[in-house]
């Protein structure tokens, strides 16, 4: 989003290159999309840069905080919306199977969201219908940009990298009147993001966030956090050696019987790409733990 460096890489086309090559061998691919939004430090990150203040509902990076940036103006929401939908139309049109757009995690979408951070007064704040609505026109905005028919996934989630416990929607009332503009508005799937995929959303109910995401707006879900693994991924510890849980069949039948769609796995793929062909395979003593060194890849 913050690209205002010059890219010295070649121009990509359709279905040239890596995004031929990943379909030949079979595989479908969605690239994500983020902003994130008051989390960009212009002093530091891959794009640093001061005179580019980080844009955000209110200037607040965290609850309680004081206020460090302006408020987003209502031009800059629009050139945020463009940038998306333009993002998005360049992913159609390198042969990408899909758009996914990040509003999960604390990141843009999620500080809208978020009372603790979207304290405006104008219409993009307000209570949680109101402050739903950039993240509506944003889907909008994507969706008219690249048409009825190219997939769009949305990723949400009550945690946030600032504070593991918030939670947008304490009933599952409050939580569908969040997410059916989102989904009406034009998202396929939504991609519900748990640290533990385990943690029921609601007491009263064995369904995780992603199976009341599905029943409550009738989009299909994916589901991750920990998948593989004993343990939950900890921003500030990304690294932390977390060990291998082999007890897969209880989140199978849950697939079975309709709770989500779709099971996504982070930190067990990192550490091992062959993964799935085990796990499909039952080579379950061949799972690898997760440490530190799987990150490797990254740098
Ligand atoms: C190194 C690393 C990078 C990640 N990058 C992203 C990212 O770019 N976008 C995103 O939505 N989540 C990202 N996540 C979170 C994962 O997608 C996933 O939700 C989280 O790790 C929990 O799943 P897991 O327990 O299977 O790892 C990242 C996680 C790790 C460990």
């Amino acid at each position: 989003m913050w690209t205002r460096r010059p890219s010295t890489a070649p121009p990509l086309r359709a279905g040239s290159g890596w995004s031929g090559e990943v379909h030949e061998a079979g595989a479908r691919f969605i690239p994500q999309l983020w902003h994130v939004g008051v989390m960009r430090d212009p002093r530091t990150g891959p794009y640093p840069n001061p005179d580019l203040p980080s844009v955000s509902p209110s200037g607040m990076f965290k609850p309680g905080g004081k206020v460090v940036y302006e408020p987003m103006t209502k031009a800059q929401i629009r050139d945020v919306v463009d940038s998306f939908a333009r993002a998005a139309v360049s992913a159609r049109e390198l042969g990408c199977d899909g758009v996914e757009i990040h509003g999960a995690h604390g990141y843009i979408l999620d500080q809208f969201l978020w009372s603790e951070l979207n304290k405006r007064d104008d219409e993009y704040g307000g209570d949680a219908i109101q402050r739903t609505r950039f993240g509506v026109e944003l889907i909008e905005g994507i969706r008219a940009a690249v048409g009825p028919d190219f997939p769009l996934v949305l990723r949400i989630s009550q945690w946030k990298q600032q504070d593991y416990k918030a939670r947008l929607a304490e009933t599952p009332e409050l939580l569908k009147a969040i997410f059916q503009p989102l989904a009406d508005a034009g998202v396929d799937i939504f991609h519900c993001s748990e640290r533990r995929y385990w943690d029921i959303e609601f007491p009263g109910s064995p369904w995780n966030f992603a199976g009341w995401i599905k029943h409550l707006t009738g989009r299909p879900t994916i589901t991750v956090g920990s998948v593989g693994l004993a343990g939950a991924m900890s921003v500030t510890e990304l690294g932390a050696q977390t060990a291998v849980s082999t007890d897969l069949r209880p989140l199978a039948d849950r697939v079975a019987r309709g709770e989500f769609d779709i099971v996504a796995v982070g930190r067990a793929l990192l550490t091992d790409p062959a993964w799935a062909r085990k796990v499909k395979e039952g080579r379950f003593d061949e799972l690898l733990p997760f440490s530190k060194s799987a990150l490797d890849i990254l740098t």
